[in-house]
């Protein structure tokens, strides 16, 4: 029997993913019941809208006082550095990724928590690991920081399911594409980017080789994965936090000639740097048959269906004046 959500916390929800997830939550749970925190305070309703306090995931005691101060049941931790950053900083990325998820593990089983969320990544895939339709459970060998975290963090989330009965879960995103908030240092990032500069510009100069391939997701695929994760019956999960999940692949050229069926005249540029032997490392695609069979996964959005909608919002940004420069 599946507890009941009354009461959440979310760790980074100034990022891509939080800022869009703290709103589905709010919509979900009341505003009240959503305390939505950071390091920083963002502008605008996600602060204004609920509860919203600045709380630094590697302080123990502050993660452990903000459950106590507002009676959470239920913590969506986000809190991360990603690909991109943590390989500028190593030492940094293993002590926010992996002290963080330490802190909120350790407050939540002493607290008895219903439940909490912890996002893994595609990043936990190595050189070693197949390539297409990488497996749910094969050889993993992370070569980047962030996926060492990732890879750890998966393997003390499922410590605390199985010595404590903490019911803790997690998917292994592929790269999210959105078009609210910019994502925060990752190697998918040009899949987003591409898109403000073909808007903005009409040319965008990529970071990575045109064939290169990676999964990726639209963010209402990610809210929809992430809460329908949320909502499976534990007793149907054979795997806890670690499911593959995915809704397409393409190369960042595929993805230019798709956005050209918009506009013919976009121009892309290729000038890999040092994220390229990053995507290398990583799959192509994935398989993520564990997840539509333990809890229903299916996502909505293919490239042609998420470019459309991209491209539609950021034009309407751009004519609104809210795009930047
Ligand atoms: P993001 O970089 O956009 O946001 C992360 C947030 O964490 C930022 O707002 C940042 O201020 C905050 N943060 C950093 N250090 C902190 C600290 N010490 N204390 C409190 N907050 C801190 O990241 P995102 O894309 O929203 O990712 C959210 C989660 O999803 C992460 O665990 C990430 O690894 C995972 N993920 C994201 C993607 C993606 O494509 N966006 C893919 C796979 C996995
Ligand atoms: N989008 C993320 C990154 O590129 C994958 O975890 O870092």
């Amino acid at each position: 029997m599946t507890k009941e959500t009354k009461r959440v916390l979310m760790t980074g929800a100034a990022g891509q993913i939080g800022s869009e997830l703290a709103r589905a939550l709010r919509a979900k749970y009341g505003d009240a019941n959503v305390v939505v925190t950071d390091l920083f305070r963002p502008s605008g309703d996600l602060a204004e809208g609920g509860p919203f306090e600045l709380v630094d995931v590697t302080d123990a005691k502050a993660v452990d006082a903000i459950i106590g101060k507002y009676g959470i049941d239920t913590v969506y931790h986000l809190a991360a550095l990603l690909s991109a950053t943590g390989e500028k900083n190593p030492q940094k990325a293993w002590h926010v990724n992996m002290s963080g998820l330490y802190n909120v593990l350790e407050a939540a089983r002493a607290r008895n928590l219903v439940r909490v969320f912890s996002p893994s990544s595609i990043a936990v895939f190595g050189p070693t690991t197949p390539r297409e339709m990488t497996p749910q459970d094969t050889v993993l060998g992370p070569t980047t920081m962030y996926g060492v975290t990732k890879v750890a963090g998966e393997l003390l989330c499922d410590y605390y399911v199985l010595k404590y009965g903490l019911d803790v879960r997690g998917c292994r995103y592929p790269g999210i594409i959105s078009h609210l908030t910019l994502p925060g240092g990752g190697t998918t990032d040009y899949a987003v980017a591409i898109f403000y500069d073909a808007v903005k510009h009409g040319r965008y100069t990529c970071f990575l080789r045109e064939d290169t391939r990676l999964p990726m997701m639209y963010m209402p695929d990610c809210l929809k994965c992430t809460l329908d994760l949320m909502d499976a019956d534990f007793a149907r999960l054979r795997h806890h936090s670690n499911f593959n999940v995915t809704a397409m692949s393409f190369s960042a050229g595929e993805l230019a000639a798709e956005i050209r069926k918009h506009m013919p005249g976009f121009e892309v540029r290729y000038e890999p740097d040092f994220r390229q032997a990053i995507a290398d490392s990583w799959p192509a695609s994935i398989d993520d048959r564990a997840a539509r069979t333990e809890w229903d996964w299916k996502p909505d959005y293919d490239v042609a269906a998420m470019t459309a909608d991209m491209l539609a919002a950021l034009t309407k940004r751009r004519d609104d004046g809210t795009l930047g420069a």
